[in-house]
């Protein structure tokens, strides 16, 4: 690949099997949220009655626990690079973390060169595995251990599953904020992303990608 951007070149940001699996995340999670706030917060709890909200919230969940099995069995190199890229951190991005501020007003020009995930990318990621695997783990709890746990363990399980729940909608508010900001919505829902966009912000990992289709196609 040529240092360069040419302004018709597209990179492929996401192919198809990571973007299918992003949908499974993002609707499973968000039919998680919508439902477990009319179990949880009275004024909605008019639309709980009759439990197809609770039936609802367990579909959720089924579906949210599938998504690491999901990705691994479709995708197994790109689960496992998620894994490892939301858990490392290199020099550069500890000083990008520095830097974060110019990011979060929209301004990535002179900021340290990021592999395929910025660092901010990596911690948000690296939030969404701990905390999904801690609301699994006191849902599981709270679902299965009505008979084994006293109403103390079950209270506990419940804060636990509360309090990840807000961490990861906090994240999900931020996660939203920098889609927009940094117009990346094209690069999950069709794949490909402009170069020079990529060069931008990825210019390590755009540098590290083979010169050629589909990593690289041209736009008449
Ligand atoms: C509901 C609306 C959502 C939108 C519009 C959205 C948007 C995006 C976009 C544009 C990317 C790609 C960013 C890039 O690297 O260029 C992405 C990646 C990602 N998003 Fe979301 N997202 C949404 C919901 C969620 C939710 C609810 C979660 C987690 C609970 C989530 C977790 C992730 C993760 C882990 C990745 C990296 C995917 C991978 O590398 O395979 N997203 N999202």
């Amino acid at each position: 690949m040529t240092t360069n951007a040419s302004p018709t070149r597209k990179v492929l940001r996401y192919s198809v099997k990571p973007r299918l699996v992003h949908a499974l995340l993002a609707s499973s999670f968000l039919t998680l949220l919508l439902t477990g706030l009319t179990l949880l917060w009275s004024p909605l709890s008019p639309l709980a009655a009759g439990g197809l909200m609770r039936h609802l919230h367990y579909v959720g969940a089924v579906l949210f626990m599938a998504v690491p099995i999901v990705y691994l069995m479709v995708d197994r190199p790109a689960a496992k690079e998620l894994l490892w890229d939301s858990f490392h951190y290199d020099r550069d991005d500890w000083t990008w973390l520095k830097h974060v501020y110019a990011y979060f007003l929209g301004h990535c020009e002179g900021m340290p060169p990021q592999g395929r995930l910025n660092a901010g990318q990596k911690l948000h990621h690296a939030g969404v595995v701990i905390f999904s695997a801690s609301i699994v783990i006191s849902g599981l709890v709270m679902w299965f251990g009505k008979g084994m746990l006293n109403a103390n363990g079950l209270a506990v399980a419940a804060i636990i599953h509360n309090l990840s729940m807000l961490i990861l909608t906090v994240l999900l508010i931020g996660h939203l904020y920098f889609t927009f900001v940094y117009d990346a919505l094209a690069g999950m829902v069709q794949g490909y992303i402009p170069e020079a966009e990529a060069r931008l912000e990825h210019a390590k990992w755009v540098e590290s990608l083979p010169q050629k289709e589909p990593w690289l196609v041209e736009e008449n």
